[in-house]
């Protein structure tokens, strides 16, 4: 379902050419949970964004279930975004004046889910992610663990086929890092794909597959 090939990537910045990703091939088929680990700067971020049509390549192709991302029309990407991925950013990415329940409204009051019903879904998430009891808070009034899951459930509480999640665990403790790996093995098993990146090996190996960036180059495996 996802394809990309030979996919170039740079950032241009003072004059200087970084190449973010640097001729990279992937294929990720429907149902895998892959996990994606390489160092800091090495990257991930860059292919995530690729991956959930936030940014373009400079060469190479994005096929994503048939549809070349390069020729699509800005209206058929919204909707590919808004229906088929759950995107969890690196830096969480939640609206400031809303609070947690309201965050994860967003993306079901875009899908045209009524105030009630999404309302209902956003909570019952929530709840999924152990934040149940802080509805009602800001982001601002929430730890940056939570304000992570917070970010968690409003990526998947749309039932998305795809879920693309920065670091997920990053801001997490042990134990509920533990515990939304769980989540994410049982989203999986109910069909869900799932890229993941991490700094964390062990976060890594639960992941059915494991491929690694190093200097903007992908490789299969998790080690060298
Ligand atoms: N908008 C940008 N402008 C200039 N350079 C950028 C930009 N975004 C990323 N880069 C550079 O591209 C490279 C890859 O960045 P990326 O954010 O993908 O890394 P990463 O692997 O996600 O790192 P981290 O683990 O720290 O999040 C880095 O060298 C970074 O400085
Ligand atoms: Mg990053």
């Amino acid at each position: 379902m996802i394809e990309l090939k030979n996919v170039c990537k740079s950032f241009i910045l003072g004059g200087e050419e970084i190449k973010a990703l640097d001729n990279v091939n992937l294929s990720v088929k429907k149902g895998e949970f892959v996990s994606v680990i390489g160092p800091s700067g090495s990257g991930k971020s860059t292919l995530m964004n690729i991956l959930g049509l936030l940014d373009v390549v400079d060469k190479g192709e994005y096929v994503l279930d048939n549809v070349v991302i390069k020729d699509a029309k800005d209206n058929t990407l919204s909707e590919i975004r808004n229906k088929k991925i759950g995107f969890i950013f690196q830096n969480f990415n939640l609206l400031p004046k809303l609070n947690a329940l309201e965050n994860v409204q967003v993306p079901l009051m875009y899908r045209g889910l009524k105030n009630d019903e999404s309302k209902k879904i956003a909570r019952k998430y929530l709840e999924k992610v152990g934040l149940g009891a802080r509805e009602k808070h800001l982001p601002n009034q929430l730890s940056g663990g939570q304000q992570q899951r917070v970010a968690i459930a409003r990526a998947i509480a749309g039932n998305p086929e795809i879920i693309l999640a920065d670091e997920p665990t990053g801001a997490l403790d042990s134990k509920t890092s533990n515990e939304l790996m769980e989540l994410f093995e049982n989203l999986n098993q109910e069909g869900q794909t799932i890229i993941l990146i991490t700094h964390d090996i062990n976060v890594a190996k639960r992941a059915k597959r494991i491929v690694r960036i190093a200097d903007g180059k992908l490789y299969e495996g998790e080690v060298v």
